[in-house]
């Protein structure tokens, strides 16, 4: 496995993990680095939110000498502010700042922003040029297949590179797609062949074979994994196994997937206190393959604040240990 290098800063294999909304938080982050991930992205962050101040940095992206390379993602559809959080983030210790032009949601196309952008070359080009001349360290961006269609794939990723991104991730769906139907792996091979800067390919990479079979049939640099990785950091460390010696490592067994889970909540709380709906939303993801996994999800929905939480996980340490 050959590093790859988003401008300065290398990246020592191909497998990375995924902003995720709600998920890729500092914890989680770093305990995907531990099982392999080679590089880190945060949640999206609102660029309006950082320039008026409602967003509290140091909660959003809280310090960690660990946490590196890390690529801090911002959103919005003001080339100004975009700088503005650009610079703010670097200061705050990014390795890299992401552009999303990915996120379909309403809230963000309804202003313009996130996947809305790709019908906007133009506005696009004009942000990313702002970013970049804003900062020292790469900017990436991420973008979808086009809004809604992917026609104009090819073209929008050579006005990415033009701008000047460091790399691109493509989510090789369109954005009126949202989550439906299968990735396009295609575009990504002809968004690999159309541009020199690496090219970062996302969309369904549920295992180790996946990821493999993403490099070879689109030539991309790096695979991205979203939620194949929720409540399984585990599957960094498969990738990296399958990748070496082209066998599969077994599964986590339930008691690594408990200790995963303390884990988390052990590092959340050396960051901050753990926020109950989203360590709620953890327990659920890392008891989905387990035996009594239902039941015990069930037992997890009834918790009415992080103390309740924090007992019941602790009381399935005291009885996957009896197992
Ligand atoms: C819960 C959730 C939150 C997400 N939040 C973001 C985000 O903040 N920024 C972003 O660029 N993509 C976001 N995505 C999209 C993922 O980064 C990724 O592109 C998508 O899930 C496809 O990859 P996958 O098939 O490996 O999951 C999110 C996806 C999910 C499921």
């Amino acid at each position: 496995m050959t590093a790859v290098c988003i401008g300065n800063v290398k990246i020592k294999n191909p497998f990375i993990l995924a902003p995720m909304a709600n998920f890729t938080d500092l914890p989680f982050r770093l305990q995907c680095r531990k099982y392999g991930a080679s590089l880190a992205f945060t949640e999206m962050m609102d660029a309006d939110g950082l320039f008026h101040g409602t967003y509290d940095i140091e909660k959003e992206f809280p310090k960690a000498k660990k946490d590196h390379p890390v690529a801090a993602q911002i959103v919005g559809p003001n080339p100004d502010t975009m700088a503005f959080s650009a610079k703010l983030l670097e200061k705050q210790g990014a390795d890299i700042i992401d552009i999303n032009i990915g996120c379909p949601s309403f809230k963000l196309s309804k202003k313009g922003a996130g996947a809305k952008l790709l019908e906007d070359r133009k506005r696009i080009s004009q942000i990313i040029k702002v970013v970049v001349g804003g900062v020292k360290i790469p900017v990436t961006v991420k973008i979808r297949a086009g809004w809604d269609d992917s026609k104009d794939a090819v073209k929008i990723a050579k006005v990415v590179e033009t701008a000047g991104a460091a790399a691109i991730t493509i989510h090789a769906r369109t954005g009126k797609m949202g989550f439906r139907g299968k990735a396009d792996w295609a575009i990504i091979k002809k968004i690999k062949k159309a541009v020199h800067i690496p090219v970062i390919g996302n969309g369904d990479v549920t295992s180790p074979k996946l990821a493999l079979e993403m490099i070879e049939q689109t030539g991309c640099d790096l695979v991205m994994i979203g939620r194949a990785a929720t409540g399984n950091p585990f599957i960094f460390r498969e990738c990296l196994h399958y990748a070496k010696y082209n066998k599969f490592l077994t599964s986590p067994t339930s008691r690594e997937k408990r200790d995963a889970l303390l884990e988390l909540w052990n590092i959340s709380k050396k960051y901050y206190e753990p926020e109950f709906s989203r360590f709620k939303l953890y327990s659920y993801g890392y008891t989905k393959t387990i035996p009594g996994g239902k039941a015990f999800r069930e037992r997890i929905s009834q918790t009415k604040n992080l103390e309740e939480l924090e007992e019941l996980i602790n009381g399935w340490f005291v009885e996957t240990d009896k197992v």
